[in-house]
């Protein structure tokens, strides 16, 4: 079976075809990043536009680099939440064009059930219950998926999501944008434990909730102490300070989620799981855990893993009515 998956719900295009929910034929990306950089972010505006302007000639693309045309499709899934409305819109209408007018099934996808999915598409036997971890640039979500399949939020967090922390830093340290991989390749060079920053407390004992602007604040705070003393800025040691708290809140939350849960089984997704340091870490100190982190093109917003949940939905038999719509708001997991 042939699907073929749409990705819009931020800045980056995404078209995929993927065979039978494992064999990646394509997996193209059209990034915006050169648009957004001048903003230190995404505008809904520009984005949206830009989806429009490029989408068909991806598609084309990514079915001649798959070795297929339209009418071997045998589904289209498409992102339909959460993520800038505008942006939805143009995936979400490219995709219901194809199913109409090929009469295949469409479905419509959650962007951070895709997220936990993109590291089973190369590892199907990775079956659940397990912890789920989504990191990226405006989510930070733990879950439980049990056996059945069933989604249970465990914990989000209660302020800026992890990605989102990193373009903030890499911002006040005028480093540009997406902050996250600058962060990570300037903290290769330095020493993470020179600079002590402090890692977030709940007045809940045992929350797996997650926060992040604490330790946001106190590196903006220790820069610009040092930029009024007329100090020399320690950006490598700053970044790799920073990075390695991330890693330690991240580290905190998945040990506490096992423990509760009592699973061995750990998927975590998402942009800032493209972090090696990050992922190193986590392997480092997980020893009794089974953790499963995708490779970094399916971290970051991709199609594929769209068009391999797209597949899995269509065994399960749940194929979307053409007048789902896209939903900026959209969920994951039932809060108990
Ligand atoms: O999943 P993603 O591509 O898009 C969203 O759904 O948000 O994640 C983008 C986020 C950005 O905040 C970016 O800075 C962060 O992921 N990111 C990273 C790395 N690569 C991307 N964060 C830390 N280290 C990285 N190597
Ligand atoms: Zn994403």
């Amino acid at each position: 079976m042939l699907i073929l998956g749409i990705e819009t719900s931020c800045d980056e295009t995404a078209v995929a075809v993927v065979e039978n929910g494992g064999k990646i034929r394509s997996n193209l990306v059209a990034s915006q990043v050169e648009l957004h950089k001048q903003f230190y972010g995404v505008v809904p505006e520009v984005a949206s536009r830009k989806h429009l302007e490029v989408i068909l000639l991806l598609l084309d693309k990514a079915l001649k680099k798959a070795g297929i045309c339209f009418k071997d499709l045998n589904a289209v899934g498409a992102t339909i939440g959460p993520g800038l409305l505008g942006s939805l819109l143009v995936g979400v209408t490219v995709a219901k064009g194809i199913a109409l007018s090929l009469n295949i099934p469409f479905v419509g996808i959650n962007h951070l059930e895709a997220h936990l999915y993109a590291g089973l598409i190369q590892n199907p036997s990775f079956y659940p219950p397990f912890v789920g971890l989504i990191i990226s640039g405006g989510h930070t979500e733990l879950v439980y998926l049990s056996e059945k399949r069933e989604c249970e939020l465990l914990g989000s967090t209660r302020d800026d999501a992890a990605g989102e922390a990193f373009d903030k830093i890499a911002r006040a340290l005028d480093l540009g944008y997406p902050g996250g991989p600058i962060i990570e390749k300037i903290a290769k060079k330095g020493d993470p434990y020179k600079i002590k920053f402090p890692l977030p407390h709940f007045k809940e004992e045992g929350t797996l909730d997650f926060s992040f602007s604490g330790l946001k604040t106190a590196v903006i705070y220790k820069i610009k102490e040092m930029r009024d003393k007329k100090l020399r800025i320690p950006v490598e040691d700053i970044a790799a300070g920073f990075q390695l708290q991330v890693a330690n809140i991240i580290l905190d939350r998945i040990k506490k989620a096992v423990s509760l849960r009592k699973v061995k089984r750990v998927i975590i997704g998402g942009g800032v799981a493209s972090n090696k340091f990050i992922k190193d870490f986590l392997f480092r100190n997980l020893e009794d855990v089974d953790l499963l982190i995708p490779p970094p093109e399916l971290c970051t917003d991709n199609a594929a893993m769209v068009a391999a949940l797209a597949y899995e939905k269509i065994k399960r038999g749940e194929i979307s009515s053409l007048s789902v719509e896209a939903q900026a708001n959209l969920g994951i997991g039932i809060n108990k």
